[in-house]
């Protein structure tokens, strides 16, 4: 890849955003990454065109790292999505419509350019700090702000073709996780699916003590016995409910999401080891 090249030949379509979108979805998906890091100040124009990256400080305490780092899982975990997306719907993200629900500071939006017009992505997070943050960084995207325990997407009359969500279920309570799937349903198209992350049981070894002291033991044993383990952040956080935490860390089981999220059939699994403790689940809508 001679970056330069890439540089001009979107410099040539800084006229026209239709045409500049597509030309980037010409291109591999690493290399649309690498463009939301790399831009050199001669190629202002085309620098202007796409979302600023959030700081540093912004994205570790998001996402634990930031920079290269973080782009390289980012980047996987688009490959991985795609790839699931091709074995377990017979579909293609190509051209379809998009929600990245649960979008942080838009970490993931802006790797869709690769798959689909600006037009077909969406966006969702109930922290009005990530919205704002994602339209501070001038984010081509439609972006609303949800419910931390929604009945539906803030987005009326939309039907998805896929909504992925990523490192969100991997926090959410009980109560939250049912209506996030549920709220999803109503919003997902019949041949579409919805993709999460889970966390495994072997989370619980590696859980931050910094984060909060727990009961290692406990959520061992509610992940055996129940098939759902949560432990909440603190109190005051935004995510409080009517005095309820929806927050915190969270270890699903397949038999769970099975046994429990009736509209749904799980439909695959994969796995990419840039973060062994994300699991992706592909779950098709039950007609
Ligand atoms: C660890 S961050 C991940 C952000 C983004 N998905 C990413 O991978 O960069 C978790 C996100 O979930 C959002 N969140 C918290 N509670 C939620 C809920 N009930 N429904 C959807 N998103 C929620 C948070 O505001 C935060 O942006």
């Amino acid at each position: 890849m001679d970056r330069v090249d890439i540089y001009n030949s979107l410099a040539e379509h800084i006229h026209n955003k239709d045409a500049f979108f597509k030309q980037l979805q010409s291109l591999p998906i690493d290399v649309v990454g690498d463009l939301m890091l790399n831009i050199p100040d001669e190629f202002q124009a085309v620098k202007s065109m796409l979302p600023r990256m959030a700081p540093d400080e912004i994205q570790r305490n998001w996402n634990g790292s930031s920079g290269y780092d973080l782009l390289l899982q980012s980047c996987a975990f688009m490959r991985t999505l795609e790839c699931g997306v091709n074995r377990f719907s017979g579909r293609s993200l190509d051209g379809s419509k998009i929600l990245d629900f649960g979008c942080g500071w838009g970490r993931l939006i802006r790797l869709l350019y690769k798959f689909t017009d600006p037009a077909n992505i969406y966006g969702c997070d109930p922290w009005a700090k990530s919205l704002e943050i994602c339209n501070e960084s001038n984010l081509t995207a439609s972006l609303a702000l949800s419910n931390y325990l929604p009945t539906e997407l803030p987005f009326p009359r939309v039907k998805f073709d896929f909504i992925y969500s990523y490192s969100v279920f991997t926090h959410l309570s009980e109560k939250a996780a049912r209506a996030a799937v549920t709220a999803c349903r109503k919003h997902i198209a019949d041949d579409g699916l919805l993709i999460i992350t889970v966390r495994p049981r072997s989370y619980w070894s590696v859980h931050p003590e910094s984060q909060n002291h727990l009961a290692k033991d406990q959520m061992l044993a509610d992940h055996d016995e129940k098939g759902f383990a949560f432990t909440p952040h603190g109190l005051g956080t935004p995510a409080s409910v009517d005095g309820e935490i929806t927050y915190g860390d969270t270890s699903i089981t397949l038999k769970y999401i099975a046994d429990n999220w009736n509209d749904w059939v799980v439909v695959g699994t994969e796995y990419f080891l840039q973060d062994q403790y994300q699991m992706l689940v592909f779950l098709r809508p039950r007609h």
